[in-house]
């Protein structure tokens, strides 16, 4: 087992906490979905109005061990211009931008994570908590669909983290493909557990014209390693 990821005074015990408050959310988000899944007309690729509203205040947080893996993996690319889809209350993000901090600082220059939310509610939890880990500067969260926000990223990307609601997960792909660099890697949560869900998303990692070579690694419930290869 390896030792836990220490990213600085500020951020270790916010960590825990959203953590806890993650983990606290367990119960209701498997009651919810295992009672909504015996409903025939429940459509786990188009969530309706009520299951919104269930997950509005929902962290639904990258499992700790795969944000890690995600910060070492941006210290590898010596990332500096990250892509997150899928914000939340800006967990996994508080990892990547510590990583685009730690390159910067070693390496000079400027860096950025670019995340992105549609909650109104969760995307002021999220500045909050960057404020208080002290990385609000690493971060430009851009509030609102992804299908917008992410129309423009602004420059080459090192490094993006695909962790949306399944059927988002190909049309943020698809627009953050053209501006990754070669060498540049994605991420992507559960997709042995949510294969099937995946399929337009494997559709597009796999066809050749995108330059993609993908594996899924054994993280619980899968976790997608795409490298992009020009
Ligand atoms: C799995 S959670 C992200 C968790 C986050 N990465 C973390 O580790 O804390 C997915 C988030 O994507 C947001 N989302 C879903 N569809 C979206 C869309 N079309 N545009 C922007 N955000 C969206 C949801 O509101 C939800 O907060």
């Amino acid at each position: 087992m390896s030792e836990r990821l220490v990213l600085g005074s500020r951020i270790d015990g916010l960590l825990d906490r959203l953590y806890a408050q993650n983990a606290s959310q367990d119960e209701a988000l498997g009651s919810y979905f295992s009672a909504r899944a015996q409903e025939e007309s429940f459509d786990w690729n188009e969530f309706d109005a009520r299951t919104n509203q269930f997950l509005s205040d929902k962290l639904v947080a990258l499992d700790r061990e795969k944000a890690e893996f995600c910060y070492y993996l941006c210290r590898a690319l010596r990332a500096r211009r990250v892509v997150e889809a899928g914000t939340s209350f800006g967990v996994s993000t508080l990892f990547l931008a510590a990583a685009v901090r730690d390159n910067v600082r070693e390496d000079g220059g400027t860096g950025v994570v670019i995340g992105t939310e549609f909650e109104p509610a969760k995307a002021a939890a999220a500045r909050a908590n960057f404020a208080e880990a002290g990385l609000s500067e690493w971060i430009e969260l851009r509030e609102g669909d992804l299908r917008k926000t992410l129309v423009d990223v602004g420059g080459p990307v090192d490094f993006m983290l695909v962790d949306i609601w399944t059927p988002m997960a190909r049309p943020a792909l698809e627009l953050v493909a053209p501006a990754l660099r070669n060498g540049a890697i994605v991420i992507c949560d559960n997709t042995t557990q949510f294969r099937d869900a995946y399929r337009d998303y494997f559709d597009f990692v796999n066809d050749p014209a995108n330059r993609l070579r993908t594996m899924t690694l054994p993280f619980e419930g899968g976790l997608e390693f795409t490298l992009r290869e020009d």
